[in-house]
C-alpha cells in the first residue's frame, strides 16, 4: 500500500505532543527536525535504525501500530526522533519512560512556600534506546538526543532520570553529567536464560 493511500484511512499520528518539545531549551539545529515518533515512521525506516541498536526482528506494519498506539495510550513514552529535513532521514532517536508510581503519594509532592499550596510531580524517568545512524555519528548528535531526554524530563517533573548501559559508553553519558553516586551505584540483572537465548539478548 502506497503511503498516500495509507494516510487516507489512518491519518499520521505522533507519540505524544509535539507542542511539548516547543517548550524546551534546546540548542539551534539547522537542517535538523527534533520530533516525536510517528505512526508512519515504520516507513522511514525507524525500525531499521533500531537495528544499529540490538537485534529488531520482523516486525509487520500491524504489530508496529499495535505497539505505537499502546504506548500513546499509555502517556508516558516519549520516543523522539531527529530526522535529516533535507533528506528525510531518521537521524537519531531515544526514549524517555516517565514511570507511574504509588509511592511518594502518588508521585504528586505538596510544597507549601510562603502558605501557597503547590503540587509538583516527582516522577522518576528511564532513558532507554538511544541510536545514532552510523552515518551521522561524531557529530554530537548523540549527545542531542539525550540532552532533548533530559529536558523533557525535567519539563515533565522528574525527580531523576536513570539508565543503563555497557561499561564503555560509561564515559559518553558522565559526559553529559551522568553520575555513579558514591553507595547507590548498583546495577542488578537478572537473567532468564531460556527467554534470553532465544531472543540471543
Ligand atoms: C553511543 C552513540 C549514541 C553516540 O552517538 P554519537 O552521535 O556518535 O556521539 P556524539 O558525537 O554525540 O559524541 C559525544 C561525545 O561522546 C563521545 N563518545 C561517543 N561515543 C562514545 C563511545 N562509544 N565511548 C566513549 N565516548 C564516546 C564522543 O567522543 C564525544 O566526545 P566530545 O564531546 O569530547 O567530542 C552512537 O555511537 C550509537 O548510536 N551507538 C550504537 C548504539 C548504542 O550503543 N547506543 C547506546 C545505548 S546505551
Amino acid at each position: 500500500m502506497k503511503r498516500n493511500e495509507k494516510c487516507l484511512e489512518d491519518p499520521e499520528t505522533d507519540l505524544f505532543n509535539p507542542n511539548v518539545l516547543k517548550q524546551l531549551s534546546l540548542p539551534q539545529t539547522d537542517g535538523l527536525s527534533i520530533r516525536p515518533l510517528k505512526s508512519e515512521d515504520y516507513d522511514r525506516g525507524f525500525l531499521q535504525l533500531l537495528a544499529q541498536l540490538t537485534e529488531v526482528g520482523n516486525v509487520s506494519r500491524e504489530q508496529f501500530l499495535s505497539r505505537f498506539h499502546m504506548m500513546k495510550n499509555a502517556g508516558n513514552y516519549y520516543v523522539i526522533i531527529i530526522e535529516d529535513v533535507n533528506d528525510e532521514k531518521l537521524v537519531a532517536t531515544a526514549t524517555l519512560i516517565v514511570e507511574q508510581k504509588f509511592i511518594h503519594n502518588c508521585a504528586v509532592y505538596i510544597v507549601e512556600p510562603l502558605s501557597i499550596r503547590a503540587k509538583t510531580l516527582l516522577q522518576r524517568g528511564r532513558l532507554e534506546d538511544v541510536v545514532v545512524n552510523s552515518e551521522y555519528r561524531g557529530k554530537h548528535l548523540g549527545k542531542l538526543a539525550v540532552k532533548i531526554i533530559l529536558e523533557l524530563s525535567r519539563y515533565l517533573g522528574c525527580y531523576k532520570l536513570t539508565l543503563d548501559c555497557k561499561d564503555r559508553l560509561i564515559p559518553f553519558y558522565e559526559s553529559l553529567g551522568f553520575k555513579r553516586e558514591p553507595n547507590n551505584a548498583n546495577y542488578l540483572n537478572m537473567r532468564f536464560p531460556a527467554i534470553a537465548e532465544q531472543s540471543h539478548l
